[in-house]
């Protein structure tokens, strides 16, 4: 290992922790990563544009969804509110919410990357200067992540997470993040949820394989960014990016296809690809209205009332836990 990587090893955790996962997902027979490392600071601009791109209809779909149904939305959630975003972003969405609810009691997102986090959070408290903010930077699955809820024990609850990224979770760690959302919450608190339906597989494979090719470099970025901060010598150009809904997993997978035998080495380690070898980096899961009800019911929530849009390509549901 280089010298540089070991002073950073040891000054940064965090980065051990992205070590370790990476070796970890890349010496399975199905090489991984994690996709939460796709969000460095270059990652989120890079997702920020993919919402943009024509071919993504899942964020325009879902803004039409929020800006048609709002004050239903604000009276489902009551007054008195404090909304908890996990994987917030840029903190975007929460906005036009804010304003709509009544006397909300705060706003506390969590990110894992802090670049854009922070960021976000100076922005909203210059908008919205009456409402308390309070961004923690940290990994949403983690109980580290909402401490700072410990502070505000007696306030009305609601986690607010949309941009369908429930689907980034199989159904098995799906249940088990519902379920650790309900844990920090109690009887009669909200969640308010986006998940991306079921459809055609010619709009969902476009969607993550844009002619922009932005999704590509939001791909691949994750090897720079192992080259970057791990001393790994990846070189993109011989990765393609790959994207492709599998019917019978209801889920839109994304890969980097190694294009040709190769050795990549990474903090002294040596991982070896085989030509049309993949690492799997993201999932996209899909859920049908029933399904997704379901799926709430089994975790020990509520559903209260859902709202799609014209074409039934996307959903946000309210639910209250039991
Ligand atoms: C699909 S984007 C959605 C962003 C935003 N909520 C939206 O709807 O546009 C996922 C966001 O979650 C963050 N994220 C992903 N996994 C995370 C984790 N395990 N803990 C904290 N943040 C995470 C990413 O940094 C990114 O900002």
């Amino acid at each position: 290992m280089n010298m540089a990587l070991a002073q950073r090893l040891d000054a940064q955790p965090e980065i051990g922790e992205f070590l370790r996962d990476v070796l970890e997902g890349l010496s399975e027979q199905q090489k991984t990563l994690p996709c939460k490392y796709l969000y460095d600071e270059t990652g989120s601009r890079l997702f920020e544009q993919i919402c943009e791109l024509d071919d993504y209809y899942l964020t325009r779909t879902e803004a039409t969804i929020f800006e048609e149904n709002l004050g239903e939305m604000a009276t489902c959630i009551g007054p008195e509110a404090l909304i908890v975003e996990p994987g917030a972003g840029n903190c975007e969405k929460i906005q036009p919410l804010l304003e709509e609810l009544e006397s909300p009691s705060g706003y506390m997102p969590i990110d894992i990357s802090p670049e854009i986090l922070l960021t976000a959070r100076d922005a909203i408290k210059e908008r919205l200067p009456q409402i308390r903010v309070h961004a923690t930077v940290g990994d949403f699955t983690q109980h580290s992540a909402w401490h700072a809820l410990e502070n505000n024990g007696g306030d009305r609850r609601v986690i607010f997470f949309p941009g369908s990224t429930i689907g980034n979770f199989n159904p098995e760690q799906a249940r088990a993040l519902l379920r650790n959302f309900s844990s920090h919450l109690e009887a009669g608190d909200g969640l308010l949820i986006g998940t991306d339906l079921v459809k055609d597989s010619v709009i969902l494979e476009r969607a993550y394989c844009d002619s922009e090719h932005v999704t590509e470099a939001f791909n691949k970025n994750l090897l720079v960014r192992i080259n970057g901060e791990l001393a790994g010598d990846f070189d993109p150009n011989l990765f393609a990016h790959r994207a492709f809904y599998h019917p019978l997993r209801q889920r839109v997978e994304m890969h980097l296809v190694s294009l040709k035998d190769q050795a990549v080495h990474i903090a002294g380690e040596t991982i070896r690809f085989k030509e049309g070898e993949t690492i799997h980096t993201e999932n996209s899961h899909k859920y049908s209205l029933d399904d997704f009800h379901n799926l709430l019911t089994e975790t020990g929530y509520i559903p209260q009332k859902h709202w799609c849009d014209g074409r039934r390509h996307y959903a946000i549901h309210y639910a209250r836990v039991s």
